[in-house]
């Protein structure tokens, strides 16, 4: 994240490009810089994993409790992309979020006290020459959860998550990213109620999900791609930013080897990308898991997916269990207590870090996904470093821990997820 409130360069360019037809503009998709929010405070490699973790539980929590149309991503979001909207252009930032759909930021018609601090200005819509709001028989209207017409005719919605409320209003703005710019539906909100620290001093969410509000789905974009930057070693000032493509920009390059899977079909409105994992592997062992366990249910019960709103990796109790016994086993006489209330499970001495083996997911399809150590392992303090995983029930979810210096495509097109291990930092 930019400390300062200068506008770059590249910037300026997009809001010329801004005015002038979409089309030429963005042709060749979206980039767009973003940032661990965790790299904006000065947090130690202990609170970063602590924040990781408890952020995923809270995530878990609420995605369970939910029902199909009201997903969950407000406490656990990463990385943050900044962006300009409106005319003259206002900056933004926003959490995104392969797990949910709306694109969404505060707006200065939040009354006192009720949304949330953010590091930028509200958004002002009466300070911008090209917000208009959506009439609420719009089909951009009636894909919100829950919509309603104000007395003017125009759109009002509301967004529930486990983690609180957002209500507002429907508009349609210009959004400048760092290369490209488009005119979307975006949600302007007026109420906030959610956990402190949800949305951590941004402004507000990019949904990348299957749904019609997406910025994937309302650009007509077939494919998006993003590469986190490693976790613990992002700081404001270094090696801490990575993109999100999407668009025709989004690919992957030569270099190390690319694996693909097809996504797997979900229920019907969903807006999670499911993947076919059937497998684990620890050191050179095979866990002993039922395939079942990892199956998405006909009534959209279990499944994995992959959240990029979601800090760590959550598995299910049926592959939490093996992977925890078998890791017990093959560290045996590494194994320390975790610290007291850290909520770790498994940690040994720093000094002993070099006996975790690497892991591997198996996708169906044969794609092998290789988690070295540093993907599922982190020093919690100068003594101890202990395992970022995490149990869960019902649903399992690979967070972004897990996807330190994975390249992501998602071509929807193809319907499917290629990976290959990359120096995000480069991309
Ligand atoms: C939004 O902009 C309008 C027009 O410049 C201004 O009158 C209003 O005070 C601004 N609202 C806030 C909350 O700053
Ligand atoms: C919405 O209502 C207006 C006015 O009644 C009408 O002109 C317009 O075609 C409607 N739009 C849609 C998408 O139904
Ligand atoms: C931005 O778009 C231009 C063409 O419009 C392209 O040549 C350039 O590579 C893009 N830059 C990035 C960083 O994607
Ligand atoms: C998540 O929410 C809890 C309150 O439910 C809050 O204490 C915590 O700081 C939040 N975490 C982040 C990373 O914002
Ligand atoms: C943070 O950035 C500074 C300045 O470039 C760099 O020297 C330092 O090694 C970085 N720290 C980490 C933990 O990457
Ligand atoms: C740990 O290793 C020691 C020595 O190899 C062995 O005697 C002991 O049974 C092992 N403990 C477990 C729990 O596997």
């Amino acid at each position: 994240m930019r400390e300062t409130m200068e506008i770059s360069p590249v910037f300026i360019v997009l809001v010329l490009c801004s005015t002038a037809t979409l089309v030429t503009c963005s042709t060749t998709g979206f980039r767009m810089e973003l940032t661990h929010v965790d790299a904006k405070g000065s947090y130690t490699a202990a609170e970063r994993v602590q924040r990781a973790m408890s952020s995923t539980r809270q995530r878990m929590v609420s995605l369970a409790a939910t029902d199909v149309s009201a997903p969950v991503h407000w406490n656990t979001s990463q990385y943050i992309a900044e962006y300009l909207i409106g005319t003259p252009p206002q900056r933004a930032e926003a959490l995104i979020d392969t797990g949910s759909d709306l694109i969404w930021t505060q707006c200065s018609t939040c009354l006192q006290g009720s949304c949330v601090e953010q590091g930028l200005p509200f958004y002002n819509a009466s300070m911008s020459d090209s917000f208009h709001p959506v009439p609420c028989n719009d089909t951009l209207c009636v894909a919100n959860q829950e919509h309603t017409c104000a007395k003017d005719g125009s759109c009002t919605f509301g967004a529930f998550y486990g983690a609180g409320d957002a209500r507002g209003s429907i508009g349609t703005e210009v959004f400048a990213f760092e290369n490209g710019t488009a005119t979307l539906t975006f949600g302007c909100v007026k109420s906030l109620l959610i956990s402190p620290g949800s949305l951590d001093g941004s402004s507000g969410l990019i949904g990348l999900g299957r749904g019609p509000l997406s910025l994937v789905s309302q650009t007509g974009a077939t494919k998006f791609s993003y590469c986190h930057t490693p976790y613990l070693r992002s700081n404001a000032t270094a090696g801490a930013s990575s993109h999100l493509f999407v668009g025709d920009s989004a690919s992957l390059s030569g270099g190390s080897p690319v694996m693909s899977m097809s996504f797997l079909e979900g229920p019907k409105d969903y807006p999670f990308y499911y993947v076919p994992l059937v497998g684990i592997t620890v050191g050179q062992t095979r866990l002993s898991i039922p395939p079942s366990v990892f199956a998405l249910k006909q009534n959209g019960e279990g499944g994995v997916f992959v959240d990029s709103g979601s800090p760590t990796t959550a598995l299910v109790h049926g592959a939490y269990g093996p992977l925890r016994e078998e890791l017990t086993r093959q560290l045996n006489g590494s194994l320390v207590p975790p610290p007291a209330r850290s909520g770790m499970d498994l940690c040994v001495a720093v000094a002993q870090e070099k006996t975790v083996p690497s892991m591997v997911f198996h996708f169906s399809g044969g794609a092998d996904m290789v988690l070295p150590p540093e993907n599922y392992w982190a020093p919690l303090d100068d003594s101890t470093s202990c395992m970022v995983m995490d149990h869960s029930s019902g649903l399992s979810i690979i967070g972004n821990f897990q996807l330190q210096n994975k390249h992501l495509l998602y071509d929807l097109a193809k319907d499917e997820l290629s990976f290959q291990t990359a120096d995000c930092s480069s991309l």
